[in-house]
């Protein structure tokens, strides 16, 4: 168990969201915080709450497709808070795959931020946390990087590209007393999932959803996925061979 009271934890994709409940929960447990994302008047307005409640919070905006300005936010937060204890590369956005309409452009796009702004964010703690012999990495994919989906093609690629690079780099940071964690929501009730047009099972609110992140990270949980009954489900979906897999997903998506 760790205790992320006191850590210095830099929080992506700190705006809306997971990120947003994540920033709250983390101050709730005492973590100094540095939140990212592009929208500076919304980490603003969450940073001036938390500071109201007793938390030290840094303000850094950041676009993660820049990789300069990521590295340039990594520094800041160091000046400013200390050495980066804990990063959490959470930005990311979803769009419907509709290959009746192929446009690479934006699959690409999407590649770009959910795995290229994840590469980025590491980037650029990885090898200060590696000199120091310590560190620990949260990236957030989603169960849809699992199996493929109907409409996710683009969405679970990114997702699917993302917890493999994680799960490879685990390998090579333990070396260095780095812990790499993999978060893997379902549904959460988020502005991006507001978009969805069908039914979203086993949908939980952002709050359960951090308070249950930041439980995994006391433990340093290797992967961290919920809702617990989703996750079997789409676990055991994994088991599945090809000709009842789809099957049964096609039913499943043509009834929503
Ligand atoms: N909600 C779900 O059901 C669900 C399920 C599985 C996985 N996830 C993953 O969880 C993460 C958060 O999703 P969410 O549901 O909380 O979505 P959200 O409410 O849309 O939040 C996305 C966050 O990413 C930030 N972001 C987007 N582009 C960025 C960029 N170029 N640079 C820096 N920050 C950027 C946004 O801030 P700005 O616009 O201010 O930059 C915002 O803070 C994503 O990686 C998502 O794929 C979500």
């Amino acid at each position: 168990m760790i205790s992320l009271k006191d850590k210095v934890i830099w929080l992506t994709g700190a705006s809306s969201g997971i990120g947003e409940a994540l920033a709250f929960e983390l101050g709730r447990r005492g973590a100094i915080l540095a939140l990212s994302a592009r929208n500076r008047e919304a980490l603003e307005r969450i940073s001036s709450d938390l500071t109201k409640s007793g938390a030290r919070v840094l303000v850094a905006p950041c676009d993660v497709l820049d990789i300069e300005q990521t590295k340039a936010t990594a520094n800041l937060v160091t000046k400013t808070l200390g050495t980066i204890d804990i990063v959490i590369a959470n930005a990311g956005t979803h769009i419907f795959s509709v290959p009746e309409k192929f446009d690479s452009a934006e699959y690409l796009g999407l590649m770009q931020l959910n795995y290229g702004g994840l590469l980025h964010t590491i980037e650029s703690v990885v090898p200060a946390m590696i000199a120091r012999r310590g560190g620990y990495i949260v990236g957030v994919a989603s169960m849809a990087g699992y199996r493929a989906l109907p409409r996710a093609a683009a969405y679970g690629a990114s997702k699917a590209a993302a917890i493999h690079f994680l799960e490879s780099l685990r390998f090579h940071l333990a070396e260095h007393g780095i812990a790499v964690s993999i978060v893997n929501p379902g549904f959460v009730k988020t502005p991006l999932t507001d978009k969805n047009d069908f039914r979203m099972p086993f949908l939980i609110d952002a709050r359960e959803a951090a308070a249950t992140i930041c439980d995994g990270m006391e433990r340093q949980k290797l992967e961290i996925a919920f809702p617990s009954v989703f996750k079997w489900i789409m676990k055991i979906s994994q088991l599945l061979p090809d000709f009842i897999y789809r099957p049964i997903v096609r039913s499943i998506w043509k009834s929503m």
